[in-house]
């Protein structure tokens, strides 16, 4: 059965420094309370190793937020999959909007990075989502769609197994603008189609998709309660213990 989850998603912030009094603080609070879900960070590539050290992956996950479309060679300023999982950490966000939007990633370059990063053994948490265009010219679905074939349907089905899907509409990022339960339960739903019309029915009921986007502890258990949404990817809220562990505590 599919797992829920709740994985923070720090982009780029803190220092190191900080960033290990984060992980710290976040371990620390996970290991004192029980908690019904799985709990993941990812961090910047500085962070992963020294987190690594500092806390215990059996209570919160490491991640990545990013990989090279390579494995090694004259990359300058690349990291890849192996060095990631080199550092201990065990997942990476692969296909965040911010990297498509800034950094031109296309489905091409994130087929190499799923390949890559599965080669590896990381598990991708992989992300979607339509622009606020989209979401207002009715496209969405389509959208939405098509971002999974692309980047994803050369799997066989037992690698699509590995992934965890993240619906993240690029308006509701760090705009405040959470998408409704309602619409991100409909679009979870979607997708969920779009999974088991080419891999089947179980593979589908066995994929966990969260949901990212001005995710907050005030708004979290309305999105969790949606049986479709199996969870978060938390940028914002995911800056603040108290903020990422009332989150944490929606399931
Ligand atoms: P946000 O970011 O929670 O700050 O909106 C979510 C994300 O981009 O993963």
């Amino acid at each position: 059965m599919r797992k829920n989850i709740v994985a923070g998603n720090w982009k780029m912030n803190t220092t190191l420094p900080e960033g290990l009094k984060l992980a710290d603080e976040v371990n620390a609070a996970l290991a004192a309370e029980k908690h019904n879900c799985d709990v993941i960070i990812c961090v910047p590539f500085t962070h992963l190793a020294p987190v690594a050290a500092v806390i215990d992956q059996n209570v919160l996950g490491l991640g990545a937020e990013n990989c090279a479309d390579h494995t090694s060679g004259a990359y300058t300023g690349e990291v890849s999959a192996p060095m990631v999982a080199s550092t201990g950490a065990t997942y990476v966000i692969l296909g965040h909007s911010e990297r498509r939007q800034y950094y031109g990633e296309t489905a091409a370059t994130l087929r190499e990075k799923v390949d890559l990063a599965l080669a590896a053994g990381l598990t991708p948490i992989f992300c979607i989502g339509e622009v606020l265009a989209e979401r207002e010219n009715g496209t969405y679905n389509d959208v939405v769609k098509a971002q999974v074939e692309d980047a994803l349907f050369h799997l066989s089905a037992e690698d699509f197994g590995k992934l965890i899907l993240a619906y993240e509409p690029v308006w509701a990022i760090g705009t405040g603008k959470t998408a409704t339960a309602d619409q991100a339960e409909d679009m979870h739903a979607h997708i969920r189609g779009v999974i088991a019309a080419k891999y089947g029915e179980q593979v589908a009921q066995d994929t966990s998709i969260l949901y990212g986007g001005s995710c907050k502890p005030s708004n979290a258990a309305e999105l969790f309660a949606k049986p479709d949404v199996d969870g978060g990817l938390i940028g914002g809220a995911s800056l603040k213990c108290a903020d990422f562990m009332g989150i944490v505590k929606a399931f």
